[in-house]
């Protein structure tokens, strides 16, 4: 009753205050004992409740109801943290490379990575692997179409408004990589690698959205890892686009990101598997969680021609236990894209492994974890504080992860490393693996409610760039 001190009319009504201050007390009294039995009443209701659920679960079984782990968007809570407003880039910036498909590489025509809408040519020869219902939900993804998909999708987002004024987040949606990629393998100038980027961050800078907050509210999708962004020095790999003064404040989606950087966000790569509803995505989610898998590991990688290359130590392991490793040799050929003999492989092991390949991470990561393989790291920075939106923070949850150097000096077999885990820790990471799947895996119909990966991505950015 503090308060009332500092209410003038306190005293002058003090009598008839007194009066209802004992009716109100009575009051307390009774509903004081009234809610003593009425809390006894809930917690017997809680207890038969808890009762009748545990007599309906099924016994000891670690999986839960696939259908349970699809996570689907609550009815209101949608745009909560605002709308995307995608920028009407000039052509140069998008849509002419996408014209120009067959210049974006020195060696082969990219026309296919960057068909339709960044999936692919549907994929054809996957049957020994794939329930023959699913197969028209796989395609010959490349690993960087990102761009080109994120940018599709974007434009079809329910969250997306043509009005900047209102807008929470401003997408840029220039093809980086494929930009950039048409110069990084060749003899090309500084120059030559950094001139689209530079030439976009100025359009850019010329718009009123980003001189309000100088692109702090604006994403970009890098379907590249970022190493081909950050070059500092002129003689060094890449393009400078990262480091350009503009680029300063603007959140970053790739595949790979800088782990010291906290402006990027790595988003799963796209694999081959496309569901059309989350019917597809839960019937691949049953196939892999039973499948029969007559390997313990597989190894999916092409050796390097250099000293002490781990590769090529990881191919001796794998030829020296044929009966307990697969491997798909991809020295000399294109093992992406195009070759059903990858997933096969996966979809036929309990593990996979996964050393650092030109980069720290890798597309085979999410192909292996597609196919419910647990996978086998030798670097940290292979998956430690990456794709954490994605896959959480507890790698060691869903893989495992072997020390290189013992692998190196002999002193360690991963066969017999991967056959001393219990039969439960492998069901266990298994059934994690599984239940990351819908959030890493970008769906292609606009049938079921599930969220996917970019779903995952955007709503990330919305509620980042609405906190601030
Ligand atoms: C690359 O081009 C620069 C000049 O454009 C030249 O000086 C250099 O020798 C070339 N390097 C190679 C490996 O061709
Ligand atoms: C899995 O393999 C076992 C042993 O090789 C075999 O008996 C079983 O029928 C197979 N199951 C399926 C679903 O193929
Ligand atoms: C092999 O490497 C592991 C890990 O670095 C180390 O603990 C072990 O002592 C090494 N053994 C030999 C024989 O070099």
């Amino acid at each position: 009753m503090v308060l009332d001190h500092y209410n003038p009319s306190f005293h002058t009504h003090k009598k008839s205050k007194n009066l209802s201050l004992k009716n109100t007390n009575t009051i307390r009294i009774y509903l004081f004992k009234f809610s003593k039995v009425f809390i006894v009443i809930i917690f017997q209701l809680v207890i038969i409740q808890y009762i009748y659920q545990s007599s309906s679960k099924p016994p000891s079984s670690i999986h839960q109801d696939t259908t349970q782990q699809i996570p689907t968007p609550e009815s209101d809570d949608r745009c909560k943290h605002g709308t995307v407003y995608v920028y009407d880039l000039p052509a140069k910036f998008n849509q002419d490379l996408l014209d120009n498909c067959a210049d974006l590489d020195p060696w082969h025509s990219r026309c296919k990575a960057v068909s339709n809408h960044g999936l692919g040519p549907m994929a054809a020869g996957l049957s020994s692997t794939v329930p023959e219902n699913l197969s028209p939900a796989w395609y010959w993804t490349d690993m960087f179409a990102g761009e080109v998909l994120y940018h599709s999708r974007m434009l079809r987002h329910a969250c997306r408004t043509t009005d900047p004024d209102t807008a929470t987040a401003f997408y840029i949606p220039f093809y980086a990589g494929l930009a950039v990629g048409r110069y990084l393998f060749t003899n090309h100038s500084v120059q030559e690698r950094d001139a689209s980027c530079a030439e976009l961050l100025k359009w850019v800078g010329g718009q009123a959205p980003w001189r309000r907050m100088r692109g702090a509210d604006h994403f970009i999708m890098l379907g590249r890892m970022t190493w081909d962004f950050r070059r500092s020095r002129d003689g060094d790999w890449g393009s400078g686009f990262i480091y350009m003064a503009q680029m300063e404040h603007v959140l970053r989606l790739g595949v790979e990101r800088d782990p010291w950087d906290p402006l990027e966000i790595s988003v799963p790569y796209p694999t081959g598997f496309h569901p059309r509803s989350d019917r597809e995505l839960v019937q691949w989610m049953e196939y892999v969680r039973t499948v029969n898998r007559t390997s313990r590991f597989a190894f999916v990688g092409g050796k390097r021609q250099m000293k002490g290359d781990f590769r090529t130590i990881l191919q001796e392991q794998c030829r020296d236990e044929p009966g307990s490793c697969r491997m798909v040799d991809c020295s000399g050929m294109r093992c992406y894209d195009g070759t059903s003999e990858i997933m096969e492989a996966f979809v036929a092991s309990e593990f996979c492994l996964q050393p650092r390949g030109d980069a720290h991470t890798r597309r085979s990561t999410f192909d292996c974890m597609l196919a419910g393989s647990i996978p086998v790291f030798f670097w940290k920075r292979s998956i430690y504080n990456q794709y954490e939106w994605f896959l959480g923070d507890e790698p060691d949850r869903f893989s495992v992860f072997i020390d290189r150097r013992a692998v190196r000096n002999g002193t360690t077999s991963i066969r017999k490393v991967l056959e001393s885990l219990s039969r439960d820790e492998v069901r266990r990471k298994r059934e994690k693996v599984i239940s990351l799947m819908p959030k890493f895996v970008y769906k292609s119909g606009e049938d079921g409610i599930a969220k996917d990966a970019f779903d995952f991505a955007i709503d990330g950015v919305l509620r980042r760039l609405h906190k601030r």
